[in-house]
Order: structure tokens, then sequence, then C-alpha cells
């Protein structure tokens, strides 16, 4: 079970390969699957800006491949010195693949923000709605 500075230094360090060529915004991040390994992905970007995908869902979608259908962490790390928040779609992403995942969101400095995934999106849409129909 890695710890949360053990996160952190991950989504640090991943952010170094992030492709952010056209916004020039780094963004790392590291989730912590429910097997306890870290999975980390950077934002990509594309020159078709739409397909770019954030740095979180990257992560995500490297610990699903790995085999995890959870998530239990996400730490986040961007740029500047105000810690960068999850965009609307990584919300609903990291509200899906976990049970109220818990957020660490960090600037390139020491700030660190702490957040529920149920405080950044309230009411929100997933499976269960679905089986209402
Ligand atoms: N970005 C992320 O990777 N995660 C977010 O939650 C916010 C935005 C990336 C996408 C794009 O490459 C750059 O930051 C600027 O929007």
């Amino acid at each position: 079970m890695a710890s949360e500075e053990e996160l952190i230094a991950a989504a640090r360090e991943v952010r170094q390969n992030a492709m952010a060529i056209f916004s020039g915004f780094k963004v790392g991040a590291a989730v912590l699957g429910e097997d306890g390994k870290v999975y980390t992905g950077c934002n990509v970007e594309s020159a078709s800006y739409g397909l770019t995908i954030c740095a979180e869902r990257s992560a995500i979608s490297a610990a699903i491949s790995a085999g995890n259908r959870k998530i239990t962490q996400i730490a986040i790390a961007g740029g500047g010195h105000k810690p960068t928040m999850p965009c609307g779609a990584c919300r609903q992403w990291i509200w899906e693949f976990g049970d109220n995942v818990s957020l660490i969101l960090i600037d390139e400095g020491k700030h660190i923000v702490r957040k529920k995934i149920s405080e950044l999106l309230p009411e929100a849409f997933d499976r269960k709605q679905l089986e209402e129909k």
C-alpha cells in the first residue's frame, strides 16, 4: 500500500512526460488501485485539440487495464502555485471508478488540497441511474 508521499512523488514524476506542446500546461496523476499498486498517467495533447486526454483519465485507464475495477486515491500534480483541480470529465471518471475516492491536489510548490470526489461532483450521474430505467 503506497503512502500519500509516494502517490504525490509518482504524480510529480509522470508529469515530466506530459505531452502538452499546445497548452504548455503539464499535468501528472497517480492513482492507487484496489490491488494496492500505483498507476500513473499524464496529459497527452493532440493537434486536433478536442482529442486531448487528461492525466487523470490516463492514470485511471492504466489501473483499469491492469485489472483493477476501482481506485481508492488519486494525486494530481499541475503547474503553478495553486493546486490543479480536475476538469468536469475527469471528476465523472473519478466518481465512477471508486467509492468516494480521495483526491490529493498539488501545485509545483508545497500547497496540498485534500478533497473527496463527492465534494467536487455532488449529485453525480452513474450506473445506478441506468438501473432506474
Ligand atoms: N488537463 C488535465 O490533464 N487534467 C485536468 O483535470 C485539467 C486539464 C490538461 C488537458 C490539457 O492538456 C491541459 O491540461 C490544458 O487544459
